[in-house]
């Protein structure tokens, strides 16, 4: 598994993450197995948020682990608040609500601190004083050691940082060899095509140029939780490719999915969402994978984009 520094932090994290957003399927003793095998491997990154499954994925993540002291000093748990589920959905960045859905988070995970807190959703009701005291609050009083966002583009990042003292240290973004937004653009610019509609904001340069890790969520999924890409009928060319490119590697599809993912010299995160051992075994295989510009190119182009 390979390793990386997080820039402007003491936190050396495995590249690839354990998402926790689907183990409320799973039993104590899968989830406790999952962690082990995710462990094994040599992740030590795991991504929760306040809202998967209601909150009940914090819950059973801890009662599954027993996060012993010692045990707790070996992970990096991040979570995530600003989505209220209530009647209706909606994105909440007041202070009152960051403070508040942290310390319900800490109750849940039992644990005394978060590695990392990101901000899940942009509220375009912000208020950056807020966000800016709640951090501060959460800072000193040692419950949070590090910030930072998701789904959020360069601009909501900078109004974050006008008032935000702590820095603006990670961005998890939907990115996978099925969903590129974050680079197409900067591959066909200025074309009259759809590739060169800029979705994405150049957030991926602005993360780069800021140091801010990205960390791709949803690496298998087509479109917006459609399922996985591997055996649906629009993407059989490319699932050959990556069989074909992952051979050569020792790989099988899941790991050359995130090779390609983790090729990027960006030093991106892969956050998993598998609930099954074997595809974390499988995916892990991916992390450090010398994938060549020609062959990182052409997987690119059989997922239906141009290389112009
Ligand atoms: N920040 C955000 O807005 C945001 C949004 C969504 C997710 N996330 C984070 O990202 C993580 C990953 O998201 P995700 O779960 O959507 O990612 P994913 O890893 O792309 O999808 C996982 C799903 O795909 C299935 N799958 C994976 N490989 C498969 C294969 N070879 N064959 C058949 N099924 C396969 C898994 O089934 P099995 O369990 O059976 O393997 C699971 O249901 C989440 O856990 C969460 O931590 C963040």
């Amino acid at each position: 598994m390979k390793n990386i520094a997080i820039p402007n932090t003491e936190l050396t994290s495995s590249n690839i993450i354990m998402g926790c957003m689907r183990i409320n399927t799973l039993s104590l003793k899968e989830i406790d197995t999952l962690v082990k095998t995710a462990l094994d491997q040599g992740i030590n990154f795991f991504d929760h948020a306040n809202v998967y499954g209601g909150g009940e994925c914090e819950t059973l993540f801890s009662k599954a682990v027993g996060l012993t002291p010692a045990f707790r000093e070996k992970l990096i748990i991040q979570s995530k608040c600003g989505i209220r589920k209530e009647e209706t959905v909606y994105y909440d960045f007041s202070k009152e609500n960051i403070l508040e859905s942290t310390d319900a988070i800490l109750h849940r995970l039992n644990t005394d601190y978060l590695d990392v807190l990101l901000l899940h959703r942009p509220d375009t009701l912000v208020e950056p004083e807020e966000v800016a005291e709640a951090f501060e609050i959460l800072h000193t009083s040692g419950k949070v050691k590090y910030f930072g966002v998701s789904n959020s583009n360069p601009n909501q990042i900078e109004l974050l940082k006008k008032y935000v003292s702590r820095p603006i240290i990670f961005n998890q973004l939907q990115y996978s060899v099925v969903h590129t937004p974050l680079i197409d653009q900067g591959i066909a610019v200025n074309m009259a095509i759809d590739q060169s509609v800029d979705r994405a904001g150049q957030t991926l340069d602005y993360c780069r140029l800021n140091e801010i890790t990205i960390q791709a969520w949803s690496p298998f999924q087509k479109g917006f939780f459609e399922g996985p890409f591997f055996q649906h009928p629009e993407y059989g060319d490319l699932t050959n490719a990556l069989m074909k490119y992952g051979e050569k590697y020792g790989l099988d599809v899941t790991g050359a999915a995130v090779a390609w993912i983790l090729r990027h010299p960006a030093n991106m995160q892969v956050v998993l969402g598998t609930t099954k051992p074997e595809r974390i075994i499988a995916a892990g295989k991916g992390s450090g994978v010398p994938m060549s510009r020609q062959e990182w190119y052409n997987i690119y182009q059989t997922a239906g984009n141009m290389i112009p």
